[in-house]
């Protein structure tokens, strides 16, 4: 009986892998998605009923990991950044001079590598002594999604590099597209190529990834085991003898003239190719120089993304509306005749503030020039006045909130100007600010709550079931599983995802409050201030929150507009009480600073004078790569004072001689760092 049943298995389970292979590998399905399913099914059966066939093999095996509700998460080997844009010549002529500077290798010729830069989505892929063996999506960037299974779904994406000498840990970045062509075939269920590949990577059936057909360009590497290359156009020829994809228009090249030149030629290639390209990505070419210009927060000094310019269309402006953003500023939004701007059909663009409606005499009824620049909200250009009729009217901006409570242009401290953003004062007291910042805390930078959108929190606001952040952890269930599009399993998913947020770093924490000018990296900075969420508390007390606030000014990174900002935030009872009862409800662990471990672990230092082989500003970035922290005066909590040989401060070396701190001269500098 036994055997009968393992023989019947055997020669199902076979099935199913010659069908999967003409499926996953030929692109040429044999059977229908049905006839699959039923297949399928019929072997999950007989390994239910007998357990025992689980030795032999395993459905799950042949057909992918479950379809799950969640992709899991993983942490990057190293971080998956941004890249910092240039727009035109300027621009690019500055980042030429910057990379210089840092280097501090003003007369020489940096070569560049040159490549487009692929409008997709983002993945990862690591190979362990050359096996394929995780693959991750972008994520926040620190933190990624497990895709493996549907990356594995892409056949021309090696899943075992063939050949003998490879390091024994690599990992290569790439850009997931869908091509034009292929696009069009699907093109009423997506908005554009790159949803449409992010749609696809993210199914949650990796057998429906296979559905659009998925093609990617490796462009970069993330972390490798042991060192293999010295350049960046040798890694793009050696992955791509390894049998990766990589781009053919990737080209070294020097100088701003090349630059502006392999800019209009590309551009000018632009609508023919097969794959939506923004821009062209320049980096650095020697990986010793990248490894020297290192990263600011969010990207990498070594590369920059040197837009095309933005696509452009002509329209026109049904209507104005306002919009009330999580700051409370007020924002005019032209709604327009719906117009396709690159492959986006736009029907809304936005006008900026007040002042802009005024300076470009914009009108309701006008047919005016609207742009679309990548992920930017697409804007109002200009005004085709040879089209304006009589009856168009102006849009007579409101003094009041869509609350109704009066608005208001704030005096900038520093240029004692008026701002032109004109703002709703109430915070959470304003219902549209209150859903905005709710929106902002469930966002992926901040909570990242699977199943709990922009949308979903607009329906649960409006059942009353979520007024302010901690309701978010104490949801009435019962209530909304007998909501429209809600079920017993979309509910339980939504209660694991939002009982996993309830761990929190505290640096994630401070963000997702939502404090006007405490953007990720702030919040980063006062974490690692603060270091715990107790800590962090006492800033609601008024008689600690003055001296709280005074030592952050010290801090390098915060200034002026976040001290006030924050003493702002809390001097309103009503966000302390919103803050504190969130707080109430996670799990907020301590801010962990990174690399704690280098040459100035903890050490305070400060510079003084001119370096000959590096600019102040790489010596402040080693510093604090190397665990130091950097002050801008000196005092009795520094540590060192460097005194490079090339005009250093004379006061500064008495001050530092008077308190006792440890002066390092530029050689004994270099000697610490082994240059
Ligand atoms: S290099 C930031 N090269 O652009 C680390 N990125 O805005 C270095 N992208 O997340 C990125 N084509 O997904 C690089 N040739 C290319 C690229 C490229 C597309 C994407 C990538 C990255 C984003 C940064």
């Amino acid at each position: 009986m036994n055997n009968k049943i393992e023989n019947r298995f055997k020669k199902k389970i076979n099935i199913l892998k010659k069908h999967n292979k003409s499926y996953f590998i030929h692109d040429k399905p044999q059977i229908t998605d049905a006839e699959y399913d039923k297949i399928k099914k019929e072997l999950q059966d007989l390994e239910k009923n007998y357990p025992f066939l689980k030795k032999i093999d395993s459905v799950e095996n042949v057909i992918g990991a479950k379809p799950s509700n969640k992709f899991d998460k993983i942490k990057h080997l190293k971080p998956m950044l941004s890249l910092s844009n240039a727009f035109d010549e300027k621009d690019m002529n500055d980042y030429l001079k910057k990379i210089g500077n840092f280097l501090n290798i003003k007369n020489q010729i940096i070569e560049l590598s040159c490549e487009p830069k692929i409008d997709g989505i983002s993945a990862t892929l690591i190979y362990e002594n050359g096996i394929l063996t995780k693959g991750l999506s972008r994520g926040d960037g620190t933190t990624g999604e497990d895709i493996l299974e549907n990356l594995k779904t892409i056949s021309t994406i090696p899943k075992k590099i063939n050949s003998k000498k490879i390091p024994n840990l690599i990992e290569i970045r790439c850009e997931i597209y869908i091509s034009k062509r292929d696009f069009d075939k699907i093109k009423t269920k997506f908005a554009n190529p790159r949803n449409a590949a992010g749609g696809s990577l993210r199914q949650k059936d990796p057998r429906q990834t296979s559905k659009i057909p998925l093609k990617y360009f490796a462009y970069g590497l993330g972390a490798i085991e042991p060192m293999f290359f010295q350049k960046q156009s040798e890694f793009l020829a050696k992955i791509n003898e390894w049998g990766f994809s990589t781009n053919p228009l990737s080209k070294k090249i020097t100088g701003l003239r090349e630059i502006q030149k392999q800019h209009s030629v590309i551009d000018n290639l632009r609508s023919s190719l097969e794959y939506d390209i923004d821009g062209l990505v320049y980096k650095v070419n020697d990986l010793k120089l990248q490894e020297r210009l290192g990263n600011t927060s969010n990207s990498p000094r070594w590369a920059i993304a040197y837009k095309f310019s933005a696509e452009k269309a002509f329209t026109e402006i049904k209507d104005i509306v306002i919009q009330v953003g999580r700051t409370g500023a007020i924002t005019p939004v032209a709604k327009v005749e719906p117009v396709t701007v690159g492959g986006v059909v736009v029907s809304n663009a936005t006008l900026h503030n007040e002042d802009e409606i005024n300076r470009k005499d914009i009108r309701i009824g006008d047919t005016v020039k609207i742009q679309r620049a990548g992920d930017v909200i697409p804007q109002v250009v200009s005004v085709d006045l040879s089209k304006r009729k009589d009856k168009n009217r102006k849009f007579i901006f409101p003094s009041k909130c869509l609350c109704g409570a009066p608005t208001k242009k704030e005096i900038s401290k520093s240029t004692k100007k008026e701002d032109a953003v004109r703002r709703c004062t109430k915070g959470y007291d304003c219902k549209f600010i209150a859903k905005e910042k709710l929106k902002h805390i469930v966002s992926k930078e901040a909570f990242n709550i699977d199943g709990l959108g922009k949308k979903v929190i607009e329906q649960l606001w409006d059942l009353n079931l979520i007024k302010e952040p901690a309701d978010i952890f104490n949801l009435n269930y019962e209530k909304i599983i007998r909501l429209e599009g809600w079920g017993e399993l979309s509910i339980k998913n939504l209660d694991k995802a939002i009982n996993k947020s309830k761990k929190i770093t505290l640096d994630k924490f401070i963000y997702s409050i939502g404090i006007r000018h405490i953007g990720q990296e702030n919040a980063k900075i006062l974490a690692e201030f603060f270091t715990s969420s107790d800590a962090f508390i006492e800033i609601f007390k008024r008689e600690k929150r003055d001296e709280i606030l005074k030592n952050l000014v010290e801090l390098d990174g915060i200034g002026e507009t976040q001290v006030e900002s924050l003493d702002n935030f809390f001097s309103n009872s009503k966000n302390i009480l919103i803050t504190k009862n969130l707080k109430d409800q996670l799990i907020i662990s301590n801010f962990n600073k990174k690399d704690k471990s280098g040459k100035f672990s903890s050490k305070k230092l400060m510079f003084t004078g001119g370096f000959e082989n590096m600019s102040r500003s790489e010596a402040k970035s080693i510093a604090e790569n190397n665990g130091g922290k950097v002050l801008g005066s000196i005092s009795k909590k520094l540590d060192f004072l460097i005194v490079g040989n090339s005009k250093p401060t004379k006061k500064k070396i008495d001050q530092a001689k008077k308190l006792k701190i440890k002066i390092i001269t530029e050689k004994e500098w270099n000697k610490i760092l082994d240059r």
